[in-house]
């Protein structure tokens, strides 16, 4: 689709890719605004249905960016997370939808570069699968048929 700008919803933890998030704004390093920055605590607090209301409002792609594996303030809640992506990915794909749409990234709070190259990278990676089937006028329960 011509001239598709892709509407990313990224949950980002606290501790790590929000914090990451500011320092590439702070060393002026731009990103995509496509993305749209969600703050969690923790990525541990993301629950699926999180994940799928986003897709459902509307948002072509989705990805949870959480701490480092190891790193995380809460012990696990970046391995839930990364449960739950996968739980998702594997609902999306029963749709009949990309699985791609939905990623677990994970990064440190002094990954500023990595936060916009991510950024970058998942939004192109969208923009080449074109619109979520929602916007397609499909509910996610009318896309399964
Ligand atoms: Fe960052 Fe848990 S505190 S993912």
């Amino acid at each position: 689709m011509e001239n598709f700008e892709p509407e990313i919803v990224a949950f980002c933890c606290h501790y790590c890719a929000y914090t990451a998030a500011d320092m590439a704004g702070s060393k002026r390093i731009s990103y995509p605004s496509n993305v749209k920055i969600i703050r969690v605590p923790c990525t541990g607090k993301v629950d699926a249905i999180h994940i799928m209301k986003a897709l459902e409002k509307g948002a072509d792609g989705v990805y949870v960016a959480g701490c480092l594996e190891g790193d995380c303030h809460f012990k696990t809640g970046n391995t839930r997370a990364a449960h739950r992506v996968v739980q998702v990915q594997k609902i999306l794909e029963d749709l009949g939808w990309e699985k791609e749409r939905v990623a677990m990234i994970t990064m440190s709070a002094g990954m500023g570069e990595r936060f916009a190259e991510t950024a970058l990278e998942f939004t192109e990676k969208i923009r080449n699968l074109g619109p979520s089937p929602v916007k397609q006028n499909k509910t996610i329960t009318q896309a399964v048929s």
